[in-house]
């Protein structure tokens, strides 16, 4: 398959922003117990963290994690999860129906981010509560000291305070399977009040609100409309939730999910810049993609337990991720950065275990998923600004998005070093790409190293004993002459080409 690219700087969409590469912790399954905090393992810390995790959480290249959720913070007291952890009570969790024994709270966490070097950012409950509670833990985070909460913060060890910059106001409030869930005006109105009054206590805080829990929802685009209409004076961001998966084995719709991304995010910033002109106002609304990943939802891994079975952190959304599912996240992130105007922090959900790049053993090994690699690639390399990539590609048919390009692509461009990475994917199922790559506006260039993530069966997926086979490979097609760079990159690849 014959494919032109240009490059060139005048292409420039913003700046790659660190909190692109964001992940998320959440209450559920083994993400926390077992993932992060597994006491007896022979890796733990003084607080009972997997240093194995912290050593690939970093490794990963994350920058911001979510915490505590998702559907969980919907029905989270966080002072449950403060003080003396035996006096800790143990709770109903709604959500997963699960028992969450709040042996990891607020200081745990805050002391995990910064052992990971990530920056946290966390969710306040608007399901079962509301303003003051989400004050109250504003207090204890943020404020220095002198007053009840944040002397009690101190008095739980922390002497500084934790300054979390971003907040998101609730989670998936359209959703009806999120506890206390809301109308937009309802909402809408709570978010306007709650960002409101935790501005009073601390005016330099980032605050998200929830906007649809996907573009499936029969209320997308109405939702944002009116909580936007409502809250526009009071929040920063507000958030997108997407998750793909290969349905009825249709793969070829599976591979060209980013054509999804890039509809969701462009109808959400026109709605916000629709409120934006109707209210008359100068500040911009941007995007929060703060929970996006392949999730197979209907397999039997995503159903919480019944019955009187609560148990603490059961098996859960523990999906194994192939060959094909890498080669979206790796598109997914190519969406994300090509939107980097708009798209101004992001997190893949979730970090470990449950549908995760990270996978643990309880008191054993950790690996790495197929889907983590293109992240960490792209978190590594993505330097300087982001590049929309003109690419000239035949399409395919797609059952569920139309005709979709065959091949696509992102770059960055480092104007300090002159560094230039492209990342692109071949949708192609059949058939190899050949990419010629126009770069005569970027003279000078040479090829530093190019990797294709790819494998003859793109079922193939990562194991405790094998998460190595499919790590991206040096791919010897690549090479640089005359102004142009060509390249061969395998059908279903995630590539990187790195020029300097
Ligand atoms: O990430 C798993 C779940 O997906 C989150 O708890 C929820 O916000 C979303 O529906």
């Amino acid at each position: 398959i014959p494919v032109r690219l240009t490059l060139d700087p005048a292409f420039r969409v913003g700046p790659v922003r660190r909190r692109t590469f964001g992940s998320f912790v959440e209450h559920l399954g083994r993400c926390v117990y077992t993932g992060i905090h597994d006491p007896g393992h022979p890796t733990a810390d003084q607080d009972g963290f997997r240093t194995d995790v912290l050593e690939l959480t970093r490794e990963l290249g994350v920058s911001t994690v979510r915490y505590p959720g998702g559907n969980f913070v919907s029905g989270y007291r966080w002072e449950d999860g403060v003080g003396p952890v035996d006096r800790r009570p143990r709770r109903l969790d709604l959500a997963w129906h699960s028992t969450e024994p709040n042996t990891v709270g607020v200081d745990e966490f805050m002391r995990w981010a910064a052992r990971a070097d990530v920056e946290p950012m966390m969710a306040v409950n608007l399901g079962t509560r509301g303003v003051q509670e989400a004050v109250d833990l504003l207090e204890y985070c943020n404020v220095p000291g002198g007053t009840a909460l944040s002397d009690l913060r101190r008095a739980n060890g922390a002497a500084d305070p934790y300054r979390v910059r971003m907040w998101c106001l609730g989670n998936e409030m359209d959703g009806p399977w999120q506890t206390g869930h809301k109308t937009a005006h309802e909402y809408g109105r709570l978010a306007a009040e709650t960002g409101r009054a935790m501005r009073m206590v601390d005016p330099s805080i980032e605050l998200v609100a929830c906007g649809s829990s996907s573009s499936s929802m029969e209320t997308f685009g109405e939702w944002e409309r009116v909580v936007l209409t409502e809250a526009y004076d009071q929040v920063d961001y507000v958030s997108a939730h997407a998750y793909y998966w290969e349905e009825d084995g249709d793969l070829g719709s599976f591979l060209a999910s980013a054509v999804d991304m890039d509809h969701f995010v462009e109808s959400v910033t026109a709605t916000a810049d629709a409120v934006r002109a109707a209210q008359k106002k100068s500040k911009r609304i941007h995007v929060s993609f703060d929970e996006w990943n392949v999730w197979y939802q209907r397999r039997a891994e995503s159903r919480p337990p019944s019955g009187d079975d609560w148990p603490v952190a059961p098996v859960l959304l523990e999906d194994r991720y192939n060959v094909a599912d890498a080669v979206v996240v790796g598109n997914l992130l190519i969406s994300l950065l090509r939107h980097s105007d708009r798209v101004h922090a992001a997190s893949l959900a979730q970090l470990v275990n449950v549908i995760a790049p990270i996978m643990t053993e309880p008191g054993g090994r950790s690996w790495k998923q197929t889907i983590f690699h293109p992240f960490a690639a792209a978190s590594r390399y993505a330097a300087g600004e982001v590049l929309r990539v003109a690419v000239d590609a035949p399409t395919y048919e797609t059952a569920r998005y139309g005709d979709a390009a065959l091949v696509d692509a992102v770059a960055t461009h480092d104007a300090e070093t002159g560094d230039v990475t492209l990342f692109a994917v071949n949708r192609s199922t059949g058939a190899p790409a050949v990419l010629d790559v126009d770069l005569r506006a970027l003279p000078g260039l040479r090829l530093v190293e190019a990797t294709s993530l790819a494998n003859p069966d793109h079922t193939w997926s990562a194991t405790a004993d094998d998460d190595t086979s499919v790590a991206p490979r040096t791919n010897p097609t690549a090479e640089v002459a005359d102004g142009r760079l060509r390249v061969q990159v395998p059908p279903v690849s995630w590539n990187v080409v790195r020029l300097g």
